[in-house]
Protein backbone atom coordinates (compact mmCIF):
# COMPACT_ATOMS: atom_id res chain seq x y z
CA UNK A 1 0.00 0.00 0.00
CA UNK A 2 1.35 3.36 -1.10
CA UNK A 3 2.10 5.94 2.14
CA UNK A 4 -0.05 8.38 0.83
CA UNK A 5 -3.21 6.52 -1.40
CA UNK A 6 -4.67 9.21 -4.03
CA UNK A 7 -7.82 10.90 -3.74
CA UNK A 8 -10.60 7.64 -3.54
CA UNK A 9 -12.94 10.32 -6.23
CA UNK A 10 -12.23 12.35 -9.45
CA UNK A 11 -13.33 15.38 -10.76
CA UNK A 12 -15.81 16.29 -13.30
CA UNK A 13 -17.01 19.98 -11.96
CA UNK A 14 -14.00 22.22 -11.41
CA UNK A 15 -13.80 25.91 -9.83
CA UNK A 16 -10.93 27.89 -10.91
CA UNK A 17 -8.90 29.69 -8.54
CA UNK A 18 -5.96 32.44 -9.69
CA UNK A 19 -2.35 32.98 -8.15
CA UNK A 20 -2.54 36.69 -7.77
CA UNK A 21 0.40 38.94 -7.90
CA UNK A 22 2.55 40.09 -5.00
CA UNK A 23 1.71 43.28 -5.79
CA UNK A 24 -2.25 42.89 -5.94
CA UNK A 25 -1.90 40.81 -2.38
CA UNK A 26 -0.53 43.68 -1.03
CA UNK A 27 -2.85 45.90 -1.15
CA UNK A 28 -5.89 43.42 -0.55
CA UNK A 29 -4.02 43.11 3.02
CA UNK A 30 -4.05 47.29 3.49
CA UNK A 31 -7.50 47.22 2.78
CA UNK A 32 -8.56 44.56 4.50
CA UNK A 33 -6.44 45.96 7.82
CA UNK A 34 -4.39 42.56 7.43
CA UNK A 35 -7.61 40.46 8.36
CA UNK A 36 -7.77 37.72 6.31
CA UNK A 37 -11.56 37.38 6.76
CA UNK A 38 -11.46 40.46 5.07
CA UNK A 39 -9.74 39.30 2.15
CA UNK A 40 -12.27 38.45 -0.73
CA UNK A 41 -11.80 34.73 -1.26
CA UNK A 42 -11.34 35.85 -4.95
CA UNK A 43 -8.09 37.07 -3.76
CA UNK A 44 -6.77 33.91 -2.47
CA UNK A 45 -5.49 30.61 -4.36
CA UNK A 46 -5.52 27.88 -1.63
CA UNK A 47 -8.03 28.73 0.82
CA UNK A 48 -7.17 27.18 4.04
CA UNK A 49 -9.22 29.09 6.57
CA UNK A 50 -12.07 26.75 7.84
CA UNK A 51 -13.03 23.25 6.98
CA UNK A 52 -16.49 24.27 7.90
CA UNK A 53 -19.20 24.61 4.70
CA UNK A 54 -16.03 24.14 2.48
CA UNK A 55 -16.06 20.73 1.39
CA UNK A 56 -17.29 19.14 -1.61
CA UNK A 57 -20.37 17.48 -2.00
CA UNK A 58 -20.48 14.40 -3.96
CA UNK A 59 -23.06 13.38 -6.77
CA UNK A 60 -25.46 11.11 -4.52
CA UNK A 61 -25.10 14.69 -1.77
CA UNK A 62 -26.15 16.90 -5.20
CA UNK A 63 -28.70 14.40 -6.50
CA UNK A 64 -30.47 14.68 -2.27
CA UNK A 65 -30.88 18.36 -2.88
CA UNK A 66 -33.17 17.67 -5.84
CA UNK A 67 -35.44 15.92 -3.93
CA UNK A 68 -35.56 18.22 -1.13
CA UNK A 69 -39.13 18.46 0.62
CA UNK A 70 -39.66 22.22 0.88
CA UNK A 71 -42.67 21.97 2.89
CA UNK A 72 -42.76 23.91 6.02
CA UNK A 73 -44.05 21.32 8.70
CA UNK A 74 -43.35 18.31 8.61
CA UNK A 75 -40.88 17.56 5.34
CA UNK A 76 -40.54 14.28 4.75
CA UNK A 77 -36.81 15.40 4.13
CA UNK A 78 -37.06 15.91 8.16
CA UNK A 79 -38.19 12.81 8.71
CA UNK A 80 -35.25 11.19 6.46
CA UNK A 81 -32.58 13.21 8.46
CA UNK A 82 -34.19 12.07 12.07
CA UNK A 83 -34.05 8.81 10.96
CA UNK A 84 -30.27 8.64 10.28
CA UNK A 85 -29.58 10.46 13.46
CA UNK A 86 -31.58 8.15 15.27
CA UNK A 87 -29.31 5.33 13.19
CA UNK A 88 -25.86 7.12 14.13
CA UNK A 89 -26.26 9.02 17.12
CA UNK A 90 -29.04 7.59 19.15
CA UNK A 91 -30.97 10.32 20.34
CA UNK A 92 -34.64 10.22 20.59
CA UNK A 93 -34.93 13.89 20.17
CA UNK A 94 -33.23 16.41 17.29
CA UNK A 95 -33.53 19.96 16.07
CA UNK A 96 -32.16 20.93 12.64
CA UNK A 97 -29.87 24.04 13.16
CA UNK A 98 -28.38 26.01 10.71
CA UNK A 99 -25.37 25.60 11.96
CA UNK A 100 -23.06 24.63 14.87
CA UNK A 101 -23.22 28.23 16.71
CA UNK A 102 -26.91 28.58 16.29
CA UNK A 103 -27.55 25.05 18.53
CA UNK A 104 -25.32 26.51 20.70
CA UNK A 105 -26.59 29.71 21.46
CA UNK A 106 -30.30 27.89 22.32
CA UNK A 107 -28.45 25.33 24.57
CA UNK A 108 -26.74 28.71 26.45
CA UNK A 109 -30.01 30.25 25.94
CA UNK A 110 -31.64 28.02 28.01
CA UNK A 111 -29.09 26.20 30.25
CA UNK A 112 -26.65 29.29 31.15
CA UNK A 113 -27.09 32.35 33.18
CA UNK A 114 -23.94 34.67 34.82
CA UNK A 115 -23.17 31.90 37.93
CA UNK A 116 -22.84 28.87 35.33
CA UNK A 117 -19.67 27.49 34.73
CA UNK A 118 -19.42 25.32 31.62
CA UNK A 119 -16.17 23.04 31.34
CA UNK A 120 -15.07 20.66 28.50
CA UNK A 121 -11.80 19.38 27.13
CA UNK A 122 -11.61 23.05 24.58
CA UNK A 123 -14.65 24.84 24.04
CA UNK A 124 -13.96 26.58 20.69
CA UNK A 125 -14.21 30.11 19.60
CA UNK A 126 -17.98 30.20 18.91
CA UNK A 127 -18.77 28.14 22.05
CA UNK A 128 -16.64 29.99 24.29
CA UNK A 129 -18.38 33.24 23.39
CA UNK A 130 -22.22 32.19 23.47
CA UNK A 131 -21.34 30.80 26.74
CA UNK A 132 -19.59 34.26 27.61
CA UNK A 133 -22.98 35.93 25.95
CA UNK A 134 -25.17 34.51 28.75
CA UNK A 135 -22.60 35.38 31.37
CA UNK A 136 -21.34 31.93 31.69
CA UNK A 137 -17.79 31.02 32.43
CA UNK A 138 -16.33 28.63 29.77
CA UNK A 139 -13.63 26.31 31.35
CA UNK A 140 -11.04 24.17 29.68
CA UNK A 141 -9.77 21.04 31.06
CA UNK A 142 -7.51 19.47 28.77
CA UNK A 143 -5.00 17.05 29.73
CA UNK A 144 -1.60 18.99 29.79
CA UNK A 145 -0.06 17.09 26.95
CA UNK A 146 -1.89 18.87 25.21
CA UNK A 147 0.22 22.40 25.10
CA UNK A 148 3.41 20.34 24.65
CA UNK A 149 3.49 20.91 21.05
CA UNK A 150 5.84 18.01 20.21
CA UNK A 151 4.80 14.93 22.16
CA UNK A 152 3.78 12.13 20.20
CA UNK A 153 0.46 11.03 22.27
CA UNK A 154 -2.25 8.86 20.61
CA UNK A 155 -5.51 10.92 22.25
CA UNK A 156 -3.79 14.35 22.92
CA UNK A 157 -7.73 15.86 22.84
CA UNK A 158 -8.37 14.11 26.30
CA UNK A 159 -10.02 15.61 29.01
CA UNK A 160 -7.92 15.82 32.00
CA UNK A 161 -10.65 13.00 35.09
CA UNK A 162 -8.57 13.84 37.73
CA UNK A 163 -8.45 17.81 36.97
CA UNK A 164 -12.03 17.59 36.50
CA UNK A 165 -12.88 16.03 39.52
CA UNK A 166 -11.09 18.53 41.59
CA UNK A 167 -12.87 20.93 39.70
CA UNK A 168 -16.15 20.44 39.85
CA UNK A 169 -16.06 19.75 43.70
CA UNK A 170 -14.15 23.31 44.21
CA UNK A 171 -17.11 24.81 42.10
CA UNK A 172 -20.22 23.19 43.00
CA UNK A 173 -22.05 20.96 40.98
CA UNK A 174 -25.04 22.90 41.08
CA UNK A 175 -23.24 25.97 39.46
CA UNK A 176 -22.72 23.42 36.60
CA UNK A 177 -25.74 23.36 33.94
CA UNK A 178 -24.26 20.90 31.83
CA UNK A 179 -20.74 19.38 30.70
CA UNK A 180 -19.12 18.96 27.20
CA UNK A 181 -16.61 17.76 25.04
CA UNK A 182 -15.41 18.37 21.81
CA UNK A 183 -14.69 15.74 19.50
CA UNK A 184 -11.91 16.27 18.07
CA UNK A 185 -10.38 18.96 19.88
CA UNK A 186 -10.57 22.09 17.34
CA UNK A 187 -8.63 24.73 19.65
CA UNK A 188 -6.35 22.27 20.45
CA UNK A 189 -4.71 20.85 17.26
CA UNK A 190 -7.58 18.84 15.87
CA UNK A 191 -6.76 15.74 18.18
CA UNK A 192 -9.18 13.21 19.14
CA UNK A 193 -10.48 11.95 22.34
CA UNK A 194 -10.45 8.26 23.42
CA UNK A 195 -14.02 6.13 23.76
CA UNK A 196 -12.23 5.46 27.36
CA UNK A 197 -11.85 9.43 28.17
CA UNK A 198 -15.27 10.05 27.06
CA UNK A 199 -16.36 6.99 29.40
CA UNK A 200 -14.40 8.66 32.31
CA UNK A 201 -16.15 12.12 31.77
CA UNK A 202 -19.15 10.99 31.41
CA UNK A 203 -19.10 9.08 34.76
CA UNK A 204 -18.14 11.76 36.45
CA UNK A 205 -20.50 14.12 34.72
CA UNK A 206 -22.90 11.75 35.97
CA UNK A 207 -22.06 10.97 39.31
CA UNK A 208 -23.21 14.96 40.07
CA UNK A 209 -26.11 14.90 38.28
CA UNK A 210 -24.30 17.57 35.61
CA UNK A 211 -26.03 16.32 31.75
CA UNK A 212 -23.29 15.47 29.44
CA UNK A 213 -23.15 17.21 26.23
CA UNK A 214 -20.88 16.39 23.55
CA UNK A 215 -19.62 19.26 20.92
CA UNK A 216 -19.84 15.95 17.42
CA UNK A 217 -18.49 18.60 14.29
CA UNK A 218 -16.00 15.70 13.76
CA UNK A 219 -17.08 12.73 15.44
CA UNK A 220 -16.42 10.90 12.38
CA UNK A 221 -12.83 11.53 12.15
CA UNK A 222 -12.37 11.21 16.27
CA UNK A 223 -14.06 7.57 15.60
CA UNK A 224 -11.63 6.90 13.02
CA UNK A 225 -8.76 7.77 15.08
CA UNK A 226 -10.24 5.42 18.13
CA UNK A 227 -10.68 2.64 15.50
CA UNK A 228 -6.81 2.95 14.49
CA UNK A 229 -5.61 3.60 18.12
CA UNK A 230 -8.02 2.34 20.64
CA UNK A 231 -6.96 -1.14 21.41
CA UNK A 232 -10.54 -2.63 20.96
CA UNK A 233 -11.92 -1.25 18.08
CA UNK A 234 -9.89 -1.99 15.24
CA UNK A 235 -12.84 -4.27 14.26
CA UNK A 236 -15.47 -1.74 15.08
CA UNK A 237 -17.13 0.50 12.09
CA UNK A 238 -16.98 3.46 12.57
CA UNK A 239 -20.70 3.86 13.05
CA UNK A 240 -20.71 1.45 15.77
CA UNK A 241 -18.10 3.61 17.61
CA UNK A 242 -20.19 6.74 17.01
CA UNK A 243 -23.23 4.84 18.39
CA UNK A 244 -20.81 3.90 21.66
CA UNK A 245 -19.71 7.22 22.08
CA UNK A 246 -23.29 9.15 21.81
CA UNK A 247 -24.95 6.29 24.09
CA UNK A 248 -22.66 8.31 26.79
CA UNK A 249 -23.85 11.40 26.84
CA UNK A 250 -27.28 13.16 27.28
CA UNK A 251 -27.13 15.81 24.30
CA UNK A 252 -24.67 16.32 21.13
CA UNK A 253 -24.68 19.63 18.96
CA UNK A 254 -23.15 19.31 15.42
CA UNK A 255 -21.75 21.70 13.42
CA UNK A 256 -22.27 19.47 10.04
CA UNK A 257 -20.39 21.69 7.91
CA UNK A 258 -17.49 19.99 8.90
CA UNK A 259 -17.60 15.88 9.36
CA UNK A 260 -21.24 15.75 7.32
CA UNK A 261 -19.96 17.97 4.50
CA UNK A 262 -22.31 20.21 3.55
CA UNK A 263 -22.06 23.78 2.77
CA UNK A 264 -24.66 24.44 5.45
CA UNK A 265 -26.12 23.25 8.53
CA UNK A 266 -26.34 21.52 12.09
CA UNK A 267 -28.38 20.00 14.92
CA UNK A 268 -28.60 19.83 18.53
CA UNK A 269 -29.94 16.53 19.47
CA UNK A 270 -30.96 15.10 23.40
CA UNK A 271 -32.83 12.29 25.16
CA UNK A 272 -34.78 14.64 28.08
CA UNK A 273 -38.14 15.00 26.53
CA UNK A 274 -38.47 18.41 28.68
CA UNK A 275 -35.47 20.16 27.28
CA UNK A 276 -36.98 19.30 23.91
CA UNK A 277 -39.68 21.59 24.10
CA UNK A 278 -38.03 24.63 25.40
CA UNK A 279 -35.61 23.78 22.72
CA UNK A 280 -38.43 23.80 19.98
CA UNK A 281 -39.72 27.20 21.41
CA UNK A 282 -36.56 28.85 21.30
CA UNK A 283 -35.91 27.43 18.02
CA UNK A 284 -39.42 28.82 16.41
CA UNK A 285 -38.23 32.32 17.57
CA UNK A 286 -35.25 32.39 16.46
CA UNK A 287 -34.49 29.29 13.69
CA UNK A 288 -37.89 28.28 12.34
CA UNK A 289 -40.21 25.71 12.59
CA UNK A 290 -39.05 22.20 14.24
CA UNK A 291 -38.94 20.94 10.83
CA UNK A 292 -36.65 22.67 9.33
CA UNK A 293 -34.66 24.59 11.65
CA UNK A 294 -33.59 27.47 9.41
CA UNK A 295 -32.38 25.18 6.40
CA UNK A 296 -34.10 24.40 3.36
CA UNK A 297 -35.80 21.07 3.05
CA UNK A 298 -32.82 20.36 0.36
CA UNK A 299 -29.93 21.02 2.52
CA UNK A 300 -31.57 18.56 5.14
CA UNK A 301 -31.28 16.05 2.46
CA UNK A 302 -27.50 17.04 1.66
CA UNK A 303 -26.86 16.58 5.31
CA UNK A 304 -28.56 13.30 6.20
CA UNK A 305 -26.69 11.67 2.66
CA UNK A 306 -23.56 13.57 4.05
CA UNK A 307 -23.64 12.31 7.62
CA UNK A 308 -23.21 8.49 5.79
CA UNK A 309 -20.66 9.88 3.72
CA UNK A 310 -18.51 11.45 6.23
CA UNK A 311 -18.31 7.88 8.58
CA UNK A 312 -17.15 5.80 5.46
CA UNK A 313 -14.01 4.31 6.35
CA UNK A 314 -12.42 4.71 2.83
CA UNK A 315 -12.98 8.18 2.65
CA UNK A 316 -11.59 8.22 5.97
CA UNK A 317 -8.57 6.32 5.86
CA UNK A 318 -8.26 8.77 2.29
CA UNK A 319 -9.03 11.63 5.06
CA UNK A 320 -6.71 11.28 7.49
CA UNK A 321 -3.67 10.41 5.29
CA UNK A 322 -4.33 13.49 3.05
CA UNK A 323 -3.84 15.37 6.90
CA UNK A 324 -1.01 13.68 7.29
CA UNK A 325 0.93 14.17 4.08
CA UNK A 326 0.73 17.47 4.95
CA UNK A 327 2.34 17.40 8.36
CA UNK A 328 5.19 15.22 7.30
CA UNK A 329 6.14 18.01 4.38
CA UNK A 330 5.90 20.85 7.24
CA UNK A 331 7.93 18.52 9.50
CA UNK A 332 10.53 18.35 6.95
CA UNK A 333 10.83 21.97 6.62
CA UNK A 334 11.44 22.05 10.07
CA UNK A 335 8.17 24.69 11.07
CA UNK A 336 7.48 23.38 14.35
CA UNK A 337 3.73 21.90 14.44
CA UNK A 338 1.28 20.62 16.88
CA UNK A 339 2.32 16.30 16.86
CA UNK A 340 1.00 14.23 15.89
CA UNK A 341 -0.75 15.39 12.58
CA UNK A 342 -4.70 16.18 13.92
CA UNK A 343 -7.87 15.33 11.86
CA UNK A 344 -8.97 18.25 9.57
CA UNK A 345 -5.91 20.76 10.04
CA UNK A 346 -2.37 21.14 10.51
CA UNK A 347 -1.32 24.02 13.45
CA UNK A 348 1.79 25.88 12.82
CA UNK A 349 3.63 26.72 15.92
CA UNK A 350 3.83 30.70 15.56
CA UNK A 351 5.48 31.24 18.85
CA UNK A 352 8.48 29.20 18.61
CA UNK A 353 8.74 29.89 14.98
CA UNK A 354 8.64 33.74 15.53
CA UNK A 355 10.04 33.81 18.99
CA UNK A 356 11.28 37.59 18.12
CA UNK A 357 7.56 38.69 18.04
CA UNK A 358 5.90 38.84 22.13
CA UNK A 359 2.63 37.09 22.39
CA UNK A 360 1.15 40.99 22.83
CA UNK A 361 2.41 42.00 19.17
CA UNK A 362 0.54 38.62 17.66
CA UNK A 363 2.84 36.21 16.20
CA UNK A 364 -0.03 33.67 14.84
CA UNK A 365 -1.33 37.20 12.87
CA UNK A 366 2.41 37.75 11.88
CA UNK A 367 2.56 34.41 10.65
CA UNK A 368 -0.50 34.25 9.25
CA UNK A 369 -0.26 37.30 6.65
CA UNK A 370 3.34 36.47 5.59
CA UNK A 371 2.22 33.22 4.02
CA UNK A 372 -0.42 35.00 2.40
CA UNK A 373 1.53 37.70 1.30
CA UNK A 374 4.16 35.08 0.10
CA UNK A 375 1.84 32.81 -1.65
CA UNK A 376 -1.82 33.99 -1.20
CA UNK A 377 -2.27 31.18 0.90
CA UNK A 378 -5.24 31.70 3.51
CA UNK A 379 -4.82 29.98 7.09
CA UNK A 380 -5.90 31.38 10.60
CA UNK A 381 -4.72 32.78 13.48
CA UNK A 382 -5.64 30.41 16.89
CA UNK A 383 -3.67 32.25 19.24
CA UNK A 384 -3.85 36.01 21.28
CA UNK A 385 -5.69 37.12 18.97
CA UNK A 386 -8.90 34.94 19.31
CA UNK A 387 -8.47 33.88 22.90
CA UNK A 388 -6.59 36.64 24.79
CA UNK A 389 -9.23 38.28 27.42
CA UNK A 390 -9.32 40.30 29.95
CA UNK A 391 -10.34 38.52 33.14
CA UNK A 392 -13.77 40.31 34.48
CA UNK A 393 -12.37 40.04 38.08
CA UNK A 394 -9.04 42.25 38.14
CA UNK A 395 -8.83 43.15 34.25
CA UNK A 396 -5.50 41.44 33.29
CA UNK A 397 -5.24 40.33 30.09
CA UNK A 398 -5.34 36.46 30.37
CA UNK A 399 -3.06 35.11 27.05
CA UNK A 400 -3.31 31.83 25.41
CA UNK A 401 -0.71 28.89 26.38
CA UNK A 402 0.26 28.34 22.24
CA UNK A 403 0.56 30.75 19.47
CA UNK A 404 -0.99 28.99 16.64
CA UNK A 405 -1.92 29.61 12.65
CA UNK A 406 -4.43 26.32 11.77
CA UNK A 407 -3.94 25.48 8.09
CA UNK A 408 -7.56 23.44 7.61
CA UNK A 409 -8.36 21.09 4.63
CA UNK A 410 -11.18 21.20 3.46
CA UNK A 411 -12.62 18.10 2.62
CA UNK A 412 -12.16 16.49 -1.08
CA UNK A 413 -11.22 19.50 -2.29
CA UNK A 414 -7.65 19.98 -2.67
CA UNK A 415 -5.20 17.62 -4.12
CA UNK A 416 -1.41 16.66 -3.09
CA UNK A 417 -0.51 18.73 -5.58
CA UNK A 418 -1.99 21.83 -4.16
CA UNK A 419 -0.76 20.71 -0.95
CA UNK A 420 2.98 20.47 -2.60
CA UNK A 421 2.28 24.02 -3.17
CA UNK A 422 1.84 25.22 0.39
CA UNK A 423 4.77 23.55 1.43
CA UNK A 424 6.99 25.22 -1.22
CA UNK A 425 5.85 28.43 0.30
CA UNK A 426 6.13 28.00 3.74
CA UNK A 427 9.89 26.83 2.95
CA UNK A 428 10.21 30.04 1.97
CA UNK A 429 8.94 31.52 4.97
CA UNK A 430 10.70 29.36 7.00
CA UNK A 431 13.82 30.45 5.55
CA UNK A 432 12.79 34.33 6.08
CA UNK A 433 11.30 33.80 9.17
CA UNK A 434 13.67 36.27 10.62
CA UNK A 435 12.56 39.17 8.90
CA UNK A 436 8.58 38.79 10.10
CA UNK A 437 7.68 41.80 12.83
CA UNK A 438 4.28 41.95 14.92
CA UNK A 439 1.61 43.84 14.66
CA UNK A 440 -0.84 45.86 16.42
CA UNK A 441 -4.74 46.39 17.13
CA UNK A 442 -6.20 49.28 15.72
CA UNK A 443 -10.05 47.83 16.29
CA UNK A 444 -11.81 44.97 17.84
CA UNK A 445 -15.29 44.00 18.66
CA UNK A 446 -15.53 42.51 22.68
CA UNK A 447 -16.49 39.43 21.17
CA UNK A 448 -14.81 37.37 18.78
CA UNK A 449 -12.57 40.17 17.47
CA UNK A 450 -10.64 37.62 15.17
CA UNK A 451 -13.32 37.57 12.49
CA UNK A 452 -13.60 41.40 12.63
CA UNK A 453 -10.40 42.95 14.27
CA UNK A 454 -7.94 45.34 11.82
CA UNK A 455 -4.07 45.45 12.12
CA UNK A 456 -0.67 47.42 11.28
CA UNK A 457 2.24 45.90 11.15
CA UNK A 458 4.61 47.35 13.60
N1 LIG B 1 -17.61 23.70 17.60
C1 LIG B 1 -16.44 23.48 17.01
C2 LIG B 1 -15.47 22.51 17.59
C3 LIG B 1 -16.13 24.14 15.80
O1 LIG B 1 -14.97 23.90 15.21
C4 LIG B 1 -17.08 25.05 15.26
C5 LIG B 1 -16.80 25.77 14.04
C6 LIG B 1 -18.30 25.24 15.92
C7 LIG B 1 -18.52 24.54 17.10
C8 LIG B 1 -19.35 26.19 15.41
O2 LIG B 1 -19.96 25.72 14.26
O3 LIG B 1 -19.32 27.34 12.47
O4 LIG B 1 -21.23 25.79 12.17
O5 LIG B 1 -21.41 27.68 13.73
N2 LIG B 1 -15.65 25.83 13.56
C9 LIG B 1 -15.26 26.45 12.30
C10 LIG B 1 -13.77 26.38 12.18
C11 LIG B 1 -15.83 27.79 12.06
O6 LIG B 1 -13.24 27.04 11.27
O7 LIG B 1 -13.13 25.66 12.94
P1 LIG B 1 -20.51 26.70 13.10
Amino acid sequence: MPKHPAEPFRIKMVEPIRLTSSEERKQAMIHAGYNLFSVPAKDVYIDLLTDSGTGAMSQAQWASIMVGDESYAGARSFYRLKEVIQDIFGFEFFVPTHQGRAAENILSALMVNKDSYIPSNMHFDTTDANLRARGGRPVNLVNDQAFNISAIVPFKGNMDVDKLRKWILETGPEKIPFGCITITNNAGGGQPVSLENIKAVAAIYHQYNIPFFIDACRYAENCYFIKLREPGYAEKTTKEIAREIFSLADGAWMSSKKDAIVNIGGFLAMRDEGLYQKVCNELILREGFPTYGGLAGRDLEALATGLYEGLNEDYLDYRLKQTAYFADKIREIGIPIIEPAGGHAIYLDAGTLLPQIPQKEFPGQALTAAIYLEGGIRGVEIGSVMFAHKDPETGEIIYPKLELVRLALPRRVYTQSHLDYVADILQEIWEKRASFHGYCITYAPELLRHFTARFEPL
